[in-house]
């Protein structure tokens, strides 16, 4: 456990303050909290993100939203362990990173597998020395009705979406406590809090891990580490891309008309989000910004969790 005033940003409060100044009474509070968040003037400057050198783990950084992530962190100077089932595709995401002017490894690991897991955060901790970001992304869904959905689907797909960032966090979490710092963000969807027809076992799986983010950052806040949720829907990622050129050859429809008519349908800001835009989220949660943010789901769904009311 920390010890009560320590954790302010910027060093705000001083051992001194309010301490054998003649400060001692509470009448002096006024001046107490003026000298002690003093430097917070410090904050009325562009965003910095105080980001540069960490280290980032990604999961499922080979492509889509996991690739993005990978990308905004490297522009802000991480440093990043790439993981995900195929080397290749990880190499050329590592050039990318690269051509930032950031860091990058790279471990294909399965995320499924437990041993594969401890694994690689022994690898990237023997790399770097620790891990300051983990970020949970790999995942992904089907689209099956319940009775179609077998115990082995079931597990396959729980497995991935849940247990991945469970065992991840397990892997992780000890040397996060012993600097006593460390955020963990999870990818989980919109689905997990309004569910998505003919998505039933991801839709419960990211149900979970929005709890499970929920009750993990309550569990390890007094630790300084932080846990959010990244909630994304109808990102334009290889999978949709694929769905609006179906829709646009079923329907005679050019690729920009189809995704017009699809957004149209039920996305109140009127078009699909870009991975960058999910990652920005992430990347925010991640930085000393969000420094008193914990056990949130930010949801990057263009208003379709209906947090915008459509007239
Ligand atoms: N796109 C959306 O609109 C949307 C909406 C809601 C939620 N999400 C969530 O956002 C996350 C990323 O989605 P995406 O659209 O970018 O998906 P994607 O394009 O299908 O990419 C999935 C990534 O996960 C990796 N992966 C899959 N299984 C893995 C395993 N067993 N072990 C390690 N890596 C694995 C894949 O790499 P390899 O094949 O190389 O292993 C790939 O890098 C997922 O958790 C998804 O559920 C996306």
């Amino acid at each position: 456990m920390r010890p009560p005033l320590t954790g302010y940003p910027l060093g705000a409060l001083s051992p001194t303050v309010g301490r054998g100044e003649g400060e001692g009474g509470f009448g002096h509070y006024p001046r107490f909290f003026a000298k002690a968040f003093a430097n917070n003037r410090d904050r009325l400057q562009p965003m910095e993100l105080g980001l540069k050198g960490k280290v980032v783990l990604v999961t499922g950084a080979s492509r889509g939203i996991g690739r993005a992530i990978a990308l905004v962190f490297a522009a802000e100077g991480c440093r990043l362990a790439l993981a995900s089932r195929t080397p290749s595709a990880l190499a050329a995401v590592a050039e990318e990173v690269e051509a930032l002017g950031s860091e990058a490894r790279h471990w294909a690991t399965d995320v499924t597998d437990p041993t594969q897991v401890e694994t690689l955060v022994r690898n990237v901790c023997r790399a770097w020395g620790g891990i300051d970001v983990l970020v949970n992304n790999a995942g992904g869904g089907y689209a099956k009705a319940f009775e179609a959905v077998g115990d082995e689907e079931w597990e396959r797909i729980v497995n991935l979406n849940l247990f991945s960032a469970i065992r991840l966090s397990r892997a992780v979490l000890p040397s996060m406590k012993e600097r006593g710092d460390g955020q963990i963000i999870n990818i989980a969807a919109l689905s997990g809090r309004v569910p998505r027809l003919g998505q039933i076992a991801s839709n419960a799986a990211k149900a979970a891990l929005i709890n499970f983010t929920e009750s993990l950052a309550a569990e390890v806040a007094s630790h300084g580490i932080r846990v959010n949720a990244v909630c994304p829907a109808a990102i334009l990622t290889e999978r949709w891309q694929q769905r609006v050129a179906h829709y646009g050859k079923e329907h005679g429809l050019s690729i920009e008309q189809a995704m017009t008519a699809l957004a149209g349908k039920g996305i109140p800001l009127g078009r699909f989000g870009l991975p960058e835009e999910v990652a920005s989220a992430v990347v925010f949660l991640a930085s000393e910004r969000a420094g008193f943010i914990t056990g949130v789901s930010i949801f990057v769904d263009g208003g379709m969790g209906r947090s915008v009311s459509i007239p």
